[in-house]
């Protein structure tokens, strides 16, 4: 990985911001990501992170924390929360702005528990693939403790195949899930090395948990088939 993602974090940190990332997947077209959006403060969030902050307590993992500003509000407001996040320009960038527990770490390599687990802005992202979703949900039940719970983000992407003139769909049933996508990203010229992105439904999402002996309820859906949900042990 070149990191170019927390390159682009760090150049908005130290005053250099010129352009934005640009991504695309393998179901849709180049797109920017404005950088100032990974720097968005708690009444700039979505309702869906705003709902997920209101709902956080007790000891707290951020995962994949990006630019920090979902520990930065935490941490603000007294809650105890640690920010981790794979991209070592990520971790400067968030220790600059002021997080105090903070750490380069790859979630599946986390042993601490906590009593709240957040991914947010489409946390099922880390997952990658459908077929590792019960490997990412088993590790991340045993780090919680007595009564905790995960919050976790995503959308059911499946809009996105619909095909405008007759209203049908043009999911290909025999390949895999339809919201595992290849992900591309670049920034000042220079391409990241290719991704894989899974945007996981909700009823997906609860019948894996089921299976993993977590329990899992809606807590919002958003404006654009996104939803929050508020996973916790059986
Ligand atoms: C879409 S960004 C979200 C950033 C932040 N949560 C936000 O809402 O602005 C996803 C983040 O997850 C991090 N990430 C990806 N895989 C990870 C993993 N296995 N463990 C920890 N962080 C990971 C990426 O480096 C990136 O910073």
């Amino acid at each position: 990985m070149k990191d170019l993602f927390g390159k682009a974090l760090l150049d908005f940190q130290n005053g250099n911001y010129t352009e934005d990332i640009i991504t695309s997947t393998s179901i849709s077209d180049e797109d920017e990501l404005p950088i100032p959006y990974l720097f968005r403060n708690y009444k700039e969030m979505p309702k869906l992170e705003q709902k997920a902050l209101q709902l956080t307590k007790g000891k707290t993992l951020d995962v994949g924390c990006g630019a920090g500003g979902h520990s930065l509000y935490l941490q603000e407001k007294g809650i105890d929360v640690k920010a981790i996040d794979i991209s070592d320009g990520a971790i400067e960038v968030v220790k600059k702005r002021g997080v105090l527990n903070t750490e380069v770490k790859d979630i599946l390599d986390e042993t601490e528990t906590f009593d709240t687990i957040l991914l947010l802005m489409n946390g099922t992202g880390i997952f990658q693939e459908a077929s590792q979703v019960s490997k990412y949900l088993t590790h991340l039940r045993g780090l919680l403790n007595p009564n905790g719970q995960i919050l976790i983000d995503s959308s059911d992407i499946k809009y996105m195949y619909e095909d405008e003139e007759d209203g049908g769909f043009w999911i290909d049933t025999n390949a895999e899930y339809y919201g595992e996508l290849d992900y591309f990203l670049s920034y000042k010229e220079e391409e990241e090395d290719a991704m894989k992105w899974l945007y996981l439904d909700f009823e997906n999402l609860k019948m894996t948990c089921e299976s993993v002996g977590l329990s899992c309820k809606l807590v919002l859906e958003g404006e654009h088939f996104d939803y929050l949900a508020r996973i916790t042990k059986k």
